[in-house]
């Protein structure tokens, strides 16, 4: 199959500084793909250059084997994505009204609108929000409304970066479980980007580990965490003195030091 976005040279500069350096990098369609890295790694802005949020300096990017022309993606190549981040940037309005603006703005009919925010508000378990003010939710509830305000778009690729990372740890396991069936179910293409092993464990199938600005491990998630390799294994192995195991899912993995 084809990959979905395919990198190719990639690189990114920030005052004179190599941030980014990716010879080759490629999500398949379908793909749960976890980004870990440590603090300062430039995840966030591998994920902006692959959402097409920032232009790399160098480099290639394709969408379903096009060539992504630099800096330029066109309107309806950026509506095939979405993106929520760690702040979950609610606009001024209803909770309905912010998770109806993506549909809003492609000019989708009110009754439409309508159907489709109530069932992504059940979804997220918010449906009894519908009215509250956006800038008066708990920090869990803004996180829900940002990620329905993602899905209800129906993305061909869906990026986060570091979503849950701000919540409080019963908020986050509670959400984090909701968030693996909707995404399960929606088959949607998800980059996920986290420091957190414990999300990346739970969430995600695959994993590219990115240290320094470049990707240092790739695989399946299980055979990444057990098996770090030397670029990655000072990083993956503070985790694994930290790691609460009883939160493994499924495979157990087998952590040794
Ligand atoms: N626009 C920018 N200007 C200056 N430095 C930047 C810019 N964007 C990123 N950086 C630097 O690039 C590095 C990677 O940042 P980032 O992608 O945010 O890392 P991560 O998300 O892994 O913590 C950091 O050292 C950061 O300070
Ligand atoms: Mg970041």
């Amino acid at each position: 199959m084809k990959p979905l976005i395919e990198l190719k040279n990639i690189t990114y500069r920030a005052h004179d500084k190599n941030i980014l350096s990716i010879p080759h990098f490629q999500i398949p369609e379908g793909e749960l793909l976890g980004i870990m890295g440590p603090n300062g790694a430039g995840k966030s802005t591998l994920l902006k250059v692959m959402a097409l949020l920032d232009s790399p300096a160098s480099g290639e990017i394709l969408y379903r084997g096009q060539a992504v022309p630099n800096g330029t993606p066109s309107l309806d190549l950026r509506r095939k994505f979405s993106v929520a981040l760690q702040q979950s940037l609610l606009l001024e309005g209803t909770v309905y009204q912010n998770i109806a603006i993506g549909l809003k703005l492609r000019k989708v009919p009110k009754s439409v609108i309508k159907e489709k925010v109530n069932l992504w508000m059940e979804q997220f378990q918010i449906s009894h929000l519908a009215k509250k003010n956006a800038h008066f939710l708990s920090g869990g509830e803004a996180q829900r409304v940002n990620l329905a305000r993602a899905m209800i778009v129906e993305p061909e690729i869906l990026f986060l970066d570091e979503p849950f990372s701000a919540l409080d740890f019963p908020t986050k396991i509670k959400l984090m479980d909701d968030f693996k069936g909707i995404i399960k179910d929606s088959a949607t293409t998800t980059v996920f980007v986290s420091h957190d092993l414990m999300e990346i464990n739970y969430l995600t199938n695959t994993l590219a580990i990115i240290v320094n600005g470049e990707v240092k491990q790739y695989g399946p998630t299980q055979r990444v965490l057990e098996h770090p390799n030397l670029a990655t294994s000072p990083f993956l192995n503070e985790w694994k003195k930290f790691y609460p195991m009883s939160f493994r899912h499924e495979k157990p993995l087998s952590l040794t030091r």
